[in-house]
């Protein structure tokens, strides 16, 4: 039995073990499963390797992403780039860094445009950890980006939330949603913007996917912008995840 799993902490809404059991299952994958290890610290990581010598892949999330690194013997360039790792490869006994979310956003971002990614510019909203895996992404996809923090940020790439009006919004017609805010439960909160200046030609790409629709969405929707929720990237970041555990070099 090859297995497969997620560590952080704490696990108890975890999207991929529902995912994977339903695909092994979906696609008859017999010798394949997928468990969650909840791991008070990283430090944990050694023993939990030495008890499962049939591992052959794990997921990583919080708070885990930046300090299992230095467990690795390998790291992907993109991954390196972004400075935190969500997918562990095992490989004779060593183990590779890899970061899917780069991966699920990217693709599903290139879709979500019909591919009509010339001369678009983004504004990145939030700067924590899913903004960095978005920020490469749009940058490997030479997409034009600011980032927009709650705070002032001495740095021309960062912008704050009062700078955004409707000039601005006229030049940047693709906005990515990489804060919480509308996150179930508190599904009414929603981004600092001048919704009224979004227009048909905006593209509102919201990586919140519960609820399917978010206050964030709905605005933009009413101002007949494109919309969608963060739920390709999330199914993409998994497959991705699998591609690597199984053939990826
Ligand atoms: N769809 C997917 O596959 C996927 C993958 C990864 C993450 N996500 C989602 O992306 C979201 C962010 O994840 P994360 O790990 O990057 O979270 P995070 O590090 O906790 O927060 C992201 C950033 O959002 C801003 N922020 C936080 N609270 C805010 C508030 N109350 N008002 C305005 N801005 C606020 C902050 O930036 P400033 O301080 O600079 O304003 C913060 O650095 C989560 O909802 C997560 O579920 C989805």
């Amino acid at each position: 039995m090859k297995l497969f799993g997620l560590i952080g902490y704490p696990l108890s809404h975890s999207f991929s073990k529902k995912y994977f059991t339903e695909k092994f299952q979906k696609e008859g994958i017999n010798d394949a499963a997928y468990e969650l290890f909840e791991l008070k610290q990283i430090e944990e990581l050694p023993e939990l390797l030495k008890a499962h010598s049939n591992l052959h892949g794990l997921n990583v999330t919080i708070p885990y992403k930046e300090k299992v690194k230095k467990y690795l013997d390998d790291i992907d360039e993109a991954a390196e780039e972004i400075g935190a790792v969500n997918v562990i490869k095992f490989e004779n006994g060593k183990l590779k860094g890899y970061n899917s979310d780069y991966f699920g956003f990217k693709n599903s971002l290139v879709s979500f445009l019909d591919n009509q990614i010339e001369n678009k510019k983004a504004l990145i909203l939030g700067t924590g950890g899913a903004a960095k895996a978005v920020k490469v992404a749009c940058k490997d996809l030479a997409i034009e980006f600011k980032s927009v923090s709650r705070k002032q940020i001495d740095d021309p790439t960062y912008i704050t939330y009062q700078d955004i009006d409707g000039d601005l919004l006229e030049e940047y017609k693709l906005i990515i949603n990489t804060t919480p805010l509308g996150m179930s439960p508190k599904i009414e909160a929603f981004p600092d913007l001048p919704y009224s200046k979004i227009t048909n030609q905006h593209y509102l790409y919201d990586l919140v996917y519960n609820p399917d629709v978010t206050a964030f969405m709905q605005k933009g929707q009413e101002n007949g912008a494109k919309v969608i929720n963060g739920l390709d990237m999330l199914i993409m970041q998994a497959e991705e995840a699998w591609r690597i555990w199984n053939n990826h070099q």
